[in-house]
């Protein structure tokens, strides 16, 4: 093979094989094949497609750039659960500890924000200490000792993933189906589990924006996973309006140690218990469906799980006490409120400009190499759905940077105030 003949070849819409995907995967990993070449495929990629088969091909290609974790050795249900990425989506902090507390073994790669979305990696470094970069043999002592453990994908694990997510988000390529199909399943790949729940996010905030697209990404990965003889199971749920009450690091971390204390918005609990109640389901804790989602409910909102999520931060070093002076911990210079400017209901429809806010306000990044702010983000005062009167705080916004007039206007597109409020279900529906 040559890069030019394989480029050529997309280029046209022609379908590639796996020795060719193979070819320049390796090559590019050994920097034989440069960034910026990589970059023109990638986008080639994006403007061409894929069909179903490429994409399995170009998985296995990520998928064998690396090593896969064989779990075999550790007894029990191995479970997973992957967001697709979404605006201050903390259910894996609720979601781990929760399963972890009936005996499910929950063996996680979670990845860092990425694009407007945030990454559980990042918002678990708001942890003094904690480590995501863990061997295979910490790895597995983590999950045969406390039943849980999420990690980065080191440079072990589909690799190749990690370099070309990087070109993606550096080159404005992400929202591409096929490329986010091969990049998570290509980790889910790599560490075996029993069973994996996928959180396909559809609305403004997430990838992709409609329906049609985000139920065809479902598709796809569910057909790779079969391919590879993996059980998955797919919830659509909403990315219009951002999850739960905060977006920021620290901020959403405090959010998911309050639900853990039974004090959690509905639509994070909602996803929260029912990725849960599909997996305790495949694991036969419960014979259905029904009977473990009230189970998985009873059992959030009693506070049991608290040490569950307290032994997964400190095992991975993380000082958890940051939580019980947060204040302290996490302080922030500036506060914007922003304010109702008439009587209704509030509804929030543009996760997509407040997931970037928070980048604007410290809290994410815009380039690899920027430094998070892991106090800085929003506050949701008003959840949606609440009836707000004239000045009253619906936001705040934390920073330590200068606020600008600008962030106050963003914010306030993000919602609307009106005579009714229609609710609309968290969850679109389940694919499987
Ligand atoms: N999450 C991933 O792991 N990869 C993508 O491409 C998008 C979201």
């Amino acid at each position: 093979y040559t890069f030019k003949e394989i480029m050529e070849r997309k280029k046209r819409g022609e379908v590639l094989t796996l020795g060719e995907f193979d070819w320049i995967i390796a090559n590019y990993l050994e920097d034989v094949i440069k960034d910026y070449q990589m970059s023109a495929f990638i986008a080639a990629i994006f403007f061409k497609g894929m069909t179903d088969k490429e994409v399995g091909d170009l998985t296995s290609s990520y998928l064998n750039s690396g090593i896969t974790y064989n779990l075999d050795d550790v007894p029990g249900w191995k479970a997973d659960k992957h967001s697709t990425g979404g605006v201050g989506d903390k259910i894996t902090l609720i979601f781990t500890p929760l399963a972890a507390s009936y005996g499910i073994k929950v063996a996680k790669l979670s990845g860092r924000a990425l694009g407007q979305t945030g990454g559980t990696l990042d918002k678990l470094d708001s942890f003094p200490g904690f480590r995501s970069d863990l061997s295979e043999t910490q790895f597995k002592n983590l999950l045969k000792e406390n039943g849980m453990v999420i990690a980065a994908a080191n440079h072990d694990l589909a690799p190749a993933d990690a370099e070309i997510y990087a070109l993606r988000d550096a080159t404005q390529l992400i929202d591409s189906l096929p490329l986010i199909a091969a990049s998570i399943m290509a980790k889910k790949l790599a560490i075996k589990t029993n069973s994996l729940i996928l959180d396909v996010k559809v609305g403004s905030g997430a990838f992709m924006k409609d329906k049609e697209s985000a139920t065809a990404l479902a598709k796809l990965m569910i057909n790779i996973g079969k391919h590879h003889h993996r059980d998955v199971e797919v919830l659509l749920t909403d990315m219009e309006k951002p999850l739960g009450r905060t977006i920021g690091n620290a901020l959403e971390v405090k959010e998911a140690w309050e639900t853990l204390h039974g004090n959690g918005e509905a639509d994070v609990i909602e996803i929260a218990t029912t990725a849960v109640a599909l997996t305790l389901v495949k694991a036969k804790v419960f014979a259905n469906f029904e009977t473990a989602k009230k189970s998985a409910l009873s059992r959030l909102q009693s506070g049991q799980v608290v040490p569950f999520f307290k032994t997964l931060i400190t095992a991975q070093g993380g000082d958890i006490s940051i939580l019980e002076n947060y204040n302290e911990h996490f302080p922030t210079k500036n506060k914007v409120q922003i304010k109702a400017d008439q009587d209704g209901y509030i509804s929030y429809h543009d996760a997509l400009n407040l997931g970037f806010l928070n980048i604007d306000l410290g809290g994410g990044r815009l380039h690899k190499t920027d430094v998070i702010d892991y106090a800085a983000g929003i506050i949701i005062c008003q959840p949606d759905g609440s009836l707000v009167k004239t000045g009253d705080v619906v936001m705040e916004l934390l920073t330590n940077k200068e606020p600008l007039a600008s962030w106050t206007q963003r914010a306030q597109k993000s919602f609307t105030i009106d005579k009714a409020y229609r609710p609309k279900p968290v969850i679109e529906k389940i694919i499987n």
